[in-house]
Parts: structure tokens; sequence; C-alpha cells
């Protein structure tokens, strides 16, 4: 198989931006209690807080972190989350039929992002709740002082506010599954009136409206419009949900899930763009993407516990990804990217033992899986600009995308460098690609990594998981401005050029 494409510098997409590398955070399962926080872990520092986790999220180049749900947040009680340790209230979390100790909570969350040096994203519970409580959290969170809840924040040690700018009006408001589920008309009233409220104490906060949970809801496209017809005024973002799976044995559709992905970016731009227009308002929405990622949602432990079983953090969704998970994640990625005109945030779901790039043992080691690789690459190399790409690939059949390109790629540039991101898709036969680069002015290539492996389905383990890690790419290189490369099957690969 063979490709090419040409790359101009002038064909720029938009900024790359850091929001992209977002994560989440959810009490569900061993993300916060087991994974970012464990006061008895060896490794523990004087807050709770996994050092070890606090490394690896650094690596992992994460850059805002999505708190605290998820489906958890549309029943919790963020009161129940502050004040000293010992005297916290425990709580069921239907969400996920497990309890909550709540020895973490809003204080302990914001320390966290300051140590791992990431920015918080909070969402609201508008499921259970509504104005008054999400006011509530917003002033404890963003009130400098001389009102109940911001000096309440300061007895409990917090002098300076937090100053969140960026909140989610719940989450996944479309789906019968949340508590406090909605129709789109009585979410967009809730929307609208909690985030009119919330500018009141903070005009300038960014608010994100509920999207769909995936673009295979029924109400998929009517939901956008309806929520933003009402709300439009007053939000800055959808958000958008995806999660992709390989079923039934059928790799090549997996393989090409970024195709749903540019679709639903693609569909929800273009009804944001239709309620400005029934609206006559100038500005235009953004996409917080702040759910995506690979999640086998039929494992069993993806199955909550039920009866009177209510435990504090079990297992749940735990997802083991394999190589070709990890070359899915790298094109998503480059589906995000590609969209940075329109997509202005977005989080992997999520960032610690549930569907996560990192994974820990209790009171163990902490690992990184296969995922974790495209995203920290990623996340570390696109830089300055995007480029978009003309690219001419074979094409090849999926069941689930009718006809799609064998290889997908983006690129990024700024003064001091390029970076070419790039996936083969074909499940068996490798790929030379050639890129015109003589735009770039770029003569050498710094390093090519290709992540890659004869058995796409190996998975890294607490007990291995270096066996398979990206390696570098020696057939990479550039003559007279066209860069050549071999990507094996089912691969993810950067090059970075200068
Ligand atoms: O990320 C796991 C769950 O997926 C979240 O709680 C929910 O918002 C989505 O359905």
């Amino acid at each position: 198989l063979t490709a090419s494409a040409v790359l101009d510098r002038a064909f720029v997409i938009g900024p790359v931006r850091p929001r992209t590398f977002g994560t989440f955070v959810e009490h569900l399962g061993r993300c916060v209690y087991h994974g970012v926080f464990e006061p008895e872990h060896p490794a523990a520092d004087e807050d709770g807080f996994r050092t070890d986790v606090l490394e690896l999220t650094r690596e992992l180049g994460t850059t805002t972190v999505r708190y605290p749900g998820g489906n958890f947040v549309s029943g919790y009680r963020w009161e129940d989350g502050i004040g000293p340790s010992d005297q916290r209230t425990p709580r069921l979390d239907l969400a996920w039929h497990s309890s909550d100790p709540n020895t973490f909570g809003v204080d302990e969350f914001m320390k966290w992002t300051r140590k791992a040096g990431v920015e918080p994203m909070m969402a609201v519970n508008l499921g259970t709740r509504g104005v008054q409580e999400a006011l509530d959290l917003l002033e404890y969170c963003n009130v400098p002082s001389g009102s109940h809840f911001a000096d309440l924040r300061r007895a409990h040690g917090a002098e300076d506010p937090y100053r969140v700018k960026m909140w989610c009006l719940g989450n996944e408001m479309d789906g019968p599954w949340q508590i406090g589920h909605k129709t789109a008309e009585e979410y967009a009233r809730v929307a609208t009136e909690t985030a009119r409220a919330m500018r009141m104490i903070d005009p300038d906060l960014e608010l994100v409206a509920c999207g769909s949970s995936s673009s295979t809801m029924p109400t998929f496209g009517e939901w956008e419009a309806t929520v933003l017809k009402g709300s439009y005024e007053y939000v800055d973002f959808v958000s958008a949900h995806a999660y992709y799976f390989e079923e039934d044995g059928d790799l090549r559709s997996f393989l090409a899930s970024a195709t749903n992905m540019d679709y639903f970016i693609d569909s929800v731009s273009a009804t944001a763009d239709y309620a400005r227009a029934a609206t006559k308002q100038s500005k235009q929405i953004h996409i917080s993407f702040d759910e995506w990622n690979v999640w086998y949602q039929q494992r069993a432990e993806s199955r909550p516990p039920s009866g009177d079983d209510w435990p504090i953090a079990p297992v749940l969704l735990e997802d083991k990804y394999n190589v070709a998970d990890a070359v899915v994640v790298g094109n998503l990625l480059i589906s995000l990217l590609r969209h940075s005109d329109r997509v202005h945030a977005a989080s992997l779901a999520q960032l610690v033992n549930v569907i996560a790039p990192i994974m820990t043992e209790n009171g163990g080691a902490a690992w990184r899986q296969t995922t974790f690789h495209p995203f920290s690459l990623t996340a570390r190399h696109a830089r300055g600009d995007v480029l978009r790409p003309a690219v001419h690939a074979p094409m090849m059949e999926t069941a689930k995308h009718g006809e799609v390109p064998v290889v997908d790629l983006v690129a990024t540039r700024d003064d001091d460098e390029a970076a070419v991101f790039v996936v083969n898709r074909s499940t068996d036969e490798p790929l030379g690609l050639e890129v015109d680069v003589r735009s770039l002015g770029s003569s050498e290539v710094i390093e090519a990594q290709t992540l890659a492996n004869p058995d796409h389905t190996w998975q890294a383990t607490a007990a291995d998981s270096t066996s398979v890690l990206p390696r570098k790419n020696s057939s990479a290189a550039i003559e007279d401005g066209v860069l050549r490369i071999e990507l094996p099957p089912v691969s993810w690969s950067v090059i970075r050029l200068r």
C-alpha cells in the first residue's frame, strides 16, 4: 500500500488548543479512591495524594481535568465533601451503586490540580439539584471573601479563591440513565437559568451546555438544536461524548472510529450554527468533547454492583487496553486536532483506573496502559498551528463506516518544528507514506516513533507494561522536500521535523 500527502504552512485550521489534552476524574470505581487519593499508600504525600500518580499525570501531559462526574455528579451534594475530613458525610452513589466516604471533595481536588499543574474544570449537579446549589458551589470556589460560602472555604484553609473558569452545566442530561434525566426543553430551561445566575457572580465564566451522550442517541441533533436555541446567549460550549470499542471482532470498523468522531463534530457544529442563525446571535458556540475514549461497555467490569452491596471504590470500568485500542485513541486525537477551529476543549475519559491511561494497584504500583503513549506524545509534540493536509490514500471498506481512507493524518507546526501524527488503519498491510513538506522548509527528521506490534491484541499489565512501547521508526527520512516513512499495519506514529 502507498499513500501521499501535501502539507502547506498556509493551510492553518486553527491553533493547537492546550485544552484538547484534558482528562477526567470522576467519583467512580477506583478513580478517586486508590487512584489519585490513597492516604495509606507508601507513596502518598501529606495530603494523601499518590505521588506516583501525580508524576504519571504530569508525564501524560494532560492540561485540564474535569470533576467530579460524569453520572456521579447528577446525585452529588458537594457540601458532603468539605470541612474536617473525619466529619464528612458518607453517602450512597446511585449512579455507580457504590458508597462514597466523601473524604475527597472540592478542596482536595483543587489542591491536587495545583500539584498536578492542571486546570480544574467543574461540573454542577443539574440532576437532583438546580440553580441555588450551583451558585453555592461557585461562591465557595470563586468568591474571594465576605459571604457565607467564600468564608467557609477560607475557614477550611483555602484563603484564595480557586477561580475556576470552565463549568459544565450538568452531565449527559439527554440520557435516560441519568439521575434527574430531562427532556431537551426541560434541560434548556434549567441550563439557561443556571448559566444566567452563575454569570451574575462572574460574567467571564466559560459555560458548557450538555450536548448528546453519543451520536447514536435518538434525540441527537434535535437535542443540540433545542438546548442551544434556548441557552445560546448564556453558554460558550456544547459538550459531546463518544466511546468506541471493537465489536464482534470487526477490527476494520473499530480502526475507523475517528470517522464517527468527525461526523459527530461536523454535525454538532452545523447544529450550533443553525441555533446561532435562529437566535440572531453573532458569537460561535464551541465544542467541549469532554468524554471520549475506547470503552468496552459490555465487559463485566463495567457492571455496577447491585442489591445490598454498596462498596467503596469497587473495581469498575477497568478496561485493559491493547495496541489496537491505542491506535484508535491516537486516531481520535488526530480527529480532535483537525477540528481545532471548533473543538476548543476535550477530556479523555478518564484519568486513573476507570477506562484510563494510568492504572494503579491498591497499595501497590502505578503503570501506563498502551493508550497512555499516543496521548502523551501528541500532548507533548502538537505545537503551534494545526495544518490541514491534502491526502491521497487507498480506501478500505468497513461495515460500520462505509469506505474510509486507510491512512489518516494531521500535522502541527510552530517556528521551531513540525509534527505529523498518522495512523495506518490497514489490518494486515504495511503502508509507504510520502509527504510533500517543501512548504514547511523542513529538511530533517528529528525523530519518528511508531506504536505497533505483530500481535495488536497485546495489552500492558501491572507485571509488564513496557514490552510494547512506541519505538524509533528508522525508515523515516526527508529527501528533496519529501518525507518518506513505512507504517506497519495497525499503527500510530509521530514524526517530528525540523
Ligand atoms: O466515563 C464514564 C461515564 O460515561 C460517565 O460517568 C458518564 O458521563 C458517561 O456515560
